[in-house]
């Protein structure tokens, strides 16, 4: 499936760095453009629209001077997440900056992308939406989106029950665009098998938390290398929407899921004015199972590039080829 071309000769590995609220800041964005991979962030990490504007010059400038310096690096486009769901009030003028800055890349999540798509191609930006199922991708599609980003169980964040290996498989049958896995992805093996189940991308964010330059506490990135499967909870008593909590982060502040209410409004977090979602109530993915270090981006894309390449030259399994 061909690659937009904003993506094509721009990547070291086929790696999207994904968009993560209070942990996606402009360091971790440039580190990861610099490194080879597509770095996104949401856009209501800046606080206002004004600074979301200083973040895009600030990010563009970065990597305008990185390219400078080395015109043979392989340097990423950056990209931005924007929330289009009725509720957010920031939609429409972050929107307005995101066009004025002609950001190359943009994600929708949580709603009808169509006023995204249509701003976005006027000036010949690429858009992408995550999807959780099928039925969500058919609609996107019909906004007229670029690309879908299917988010698979075991995601950070919000995650879908189902399994990344059906939901590739099932979109795949109706679709033969740009297709983007998440989900569980935190090393090279990984992406590559991405791409033998059909995806184009692989999209990795809980491996990326913990990385040097991203915004999260040493707390947090302490909790996600300690951390196992087991400490996770899928839970849709916090957001509204179900997702992946870290359980000891919850503990520290005496929550216990099973006592909540079953379902809390939409994106309404905690009633607990000194408890905050996502600030102190930490998300990660199944992707802990294999976390246990806090490198510096460029070291852990360098380690994705050398085991994508081994898992390209994988030979069928050793069984497989004794029968
Ligand atoms: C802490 C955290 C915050 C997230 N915030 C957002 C967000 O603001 N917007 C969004 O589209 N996805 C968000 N996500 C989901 C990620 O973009 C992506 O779907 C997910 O991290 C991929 O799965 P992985 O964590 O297993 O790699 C978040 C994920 C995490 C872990």
């Amino acid at each position: 499936m061909p690659l937009p071309p904003i993506f094509r000769g721009a990547l070291r590995v086929p790696v999207i760095g994904s968009p993560m609220f209070l942990v996606s800041f402009p360091p971790l964005v440039q580190a990861l453009c610099r490194a080879g991979v597509v770095g996104t962030f949401p856009h209501v990490n800046a606080r206002t629209t004004e600074q979301l504007d200083a973040w895009l010059t600030e990010i563009e400038a970065g990597l305008a001077a990185h390219r400078a310096a080395d015109p043979q690096a392989v340097v990423a486009p950056h990209g931005i997440n924007l929330i289009v769901h009725r509720t957010q009030p920031r939609t429409e003028p972050d929107l307005e900056v995101v066009v004025r800055h002609r950001v190359p890349f943009v994600i929708t999540c949580l709603g009808h992308p169509g006023k995204v798509v249509e701003a976005v191609h006027g000036y010949g930006g690429t858009v992408f939406s995550d999807v959780t199922g099928a039925d969500h991708a058919r609609k996107a599609l019909d906004a007229g989106v670029d690309g879908l980003i299917c988010v698979g169980a075991g995601a950070g964040g919000h995650a879908s029950a189902q399994s990344g290996f059906t939901l590739v498989r099932e979109i795949r049958a109706f679709y033969d665009g740009c297709l983007v896995l998440g989900g569980g992805i935190g090393d090279g093996f990984q992406v590559r098998a991405a791409e033998v189940l059909g995806a184009d991308l692989a999209y990795m964010g809980t491996r990326f938390i913990a990385s040097a330059e991203s915004q999260a506490s040493d707390d947090y990135k302490r909790m996600l290398v300690e951390a196992r499967v087991s400490d996770l909870v899928y839970t849709d008593r916090l957001s509204g929407v179900h997702a992946n909590f870290l359980r000891p982060s919850l503990e520290r502040h005496g929550i216990d899921v099973a006592t909540l209410p079953p379902k809390q409004p939409f994106m309404g977090g905690m009633n607990d004015p000194g408890v905050k979602l996502w600030k102190d109530l930490w998300s990660a993915g199944h992707g802990v199972a294999t976390i246990t270090d806090v490198p510096p981006v460029a070291e852990l894309v360098d380690r994705l590039v050398a085991e994508y390449a081994a898992a390209r030259a994988v030979p069928p399994s050793p069984s497989l080829a004794a029968r």
